[in-house]
């Protein structure tokens, strides 16, 4: 998993595979040395390790993450764009979660509350979460799982955010498990 920040989701996700012997988090990465993910994370006797963009954009993380064997990689408010090499390396095994319904309030600048004051600003009355997998334009891979949540008036931005951070808790986790038991039954 990649985090740039709070890591609530990666949280949720460690939560719910906790006791699910046949998933295991093989590593968690973050480009922030003040990331929350890396406090979050101590719980779950995981040490998340931090990367700088040498190592992102220069092939290091890449080949260690590809010594990982990773079944997927998830992206949990992951900040840094996903290069090339990494989508190539990985085709149709890096998702995302977006916090809007895409192809609305995505793109580049898109992210975190720059999404729900837009959505506050142009008065929608509903909002929710995109999970999606990852390609080489920001937000625009095809799209796995949406769900839903109504708007009021009354809704500051915070409010909307808070929304649909219970939705992305809500479903992100068993997303990712029903991607993993499909793989496998693939096999
Ligand atoms: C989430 O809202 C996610 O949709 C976006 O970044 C946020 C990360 O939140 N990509 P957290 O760090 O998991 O709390």
């Amino acid at each position: 998993m990649f985090a740039s920040g709070n890591g609530s989701n990666v949280e949720e996700i460690c939560r719910f595979f906790e006791q699910d012997l046949s998933v295991t988090v093989v590593a968690v990465l973050t480009n922030n040395l003040n990331a929350g993910v890396i406090q979050r994370v101590k719980q779950f006797g995981l040490k998340a390790e931090v990367f700088n963009k040498a190592d992102f954009t220069e092939g290091g993380l890449l080949k260690k993450v590809i010594d990982l064997k990773p079944d997927l990689i998830v992206l949990a408010g992951f900040l840094w764009k996903i290069g090339n090499d990494w989508v190539n390396t990985f085709p149709n095994k890096i998702i995302n979660i977006h916090p809007a319904l895409l192809p609305k309030y995505g793109g580049k600048g898109m992210y975190g509350h720059h999404v729900h004051k837009a959505v506050k600003a142009n008065g929608e009355r509903v909002t929710g979460i995109t999970i999606h997998y990852v390609n080489e334009a920001y937000d625009e891979g095809a799209i796995i799982f949406q769900e839903e949540v109504q708007l009021t008036d009354e809704d500051r931005v915070e409010d909307i955010a808070k929304k649909v951070h219970t939705l992305e808790h809500r479903h992100f986790p068993s997303v990712i498990d029903q991607l993993l038991k499909k793989e496998s039954n693939e096999v």
